[in-house]
């Protein structure tokens, strides 16, 4: 049984992905047993790549081989190409925890983002995994966007205030 969040990000956000993009980048940070399955749908059956990192997560060892899964450290790893969506749900609060560091993923995601068009989806539980000098500085270098027909800020969870944000670069 899928929690409220996750029935959102693959029933909304991912339908209006499909509907909409065509030979995309996108990049989904943080993969579980969960989400293995995102790519191959993704990969296998639309124009669009999907590509994944995980600092624990090794696709290799997991039925879902793929090329475009990289074992290691979102903050630190090298990637070689910038993405035309980056969905970033679920990692402050679950591996990105201080203050520093989610500061340093927001630059991060900004500096991988392609153009004014690309999108940075953004889920998190409000007031648990969002600290005001983060949100700040989310504020100061994105603006706020719909995604397609949907609203930001929505609570797609009330159990845990689970929201999904989009942000265009500033
Ligand atoms: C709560 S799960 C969310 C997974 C996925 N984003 C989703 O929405 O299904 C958090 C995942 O993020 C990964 N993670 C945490 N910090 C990370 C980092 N700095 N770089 C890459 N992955 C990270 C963890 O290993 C874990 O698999």
């Amino acid at each position: 049984m899928p929690t409220k969040d996750r029935f959102f990000l693959e029933s909304k956000l991912f339908k209006e992905i499909t509907l909409n993009y065509d030979n995309s980048k996108i990049l989904f940070v943080g993969v579980h047993k969960y989400s293995s399955w995102y790519a191959t749908i993704f990969n296998n059956f639309t124009s669009n790549t999907f590509f994944t990192i995980d600092t624990e997560f090794d696709y290799s060892k997991n039925k879902y081989g793929t090329s475009f899964h990289s074992v290691g450290d979102f903050l630190t790893h090298n990637f070689n190409r910038r993405f035309d969506i980056i969905i970033f749900n679920g990692i402050f609060s679950y591996g990105i925890n201080e203050v520093n560091l989610q500061k340093k993923a927001i630059l991060k995601i900004h500096k991988l983002l392609s153009n004014d068009s690309s999108y940075f989806i953004f889920g998190y539980r409000d007031h648990i995994d969002l600290k005001e000098e983060v949100n700040n500085l989310i504020k100061n270098k994105f603006r706020k966007v719909t995604f397609k027909n949907i609203e930001s800020d929505l609570i797609v969870n009330s159990d845990n205030n689970h929201k999904f944000s989009f942000w265009r670069l500033n």
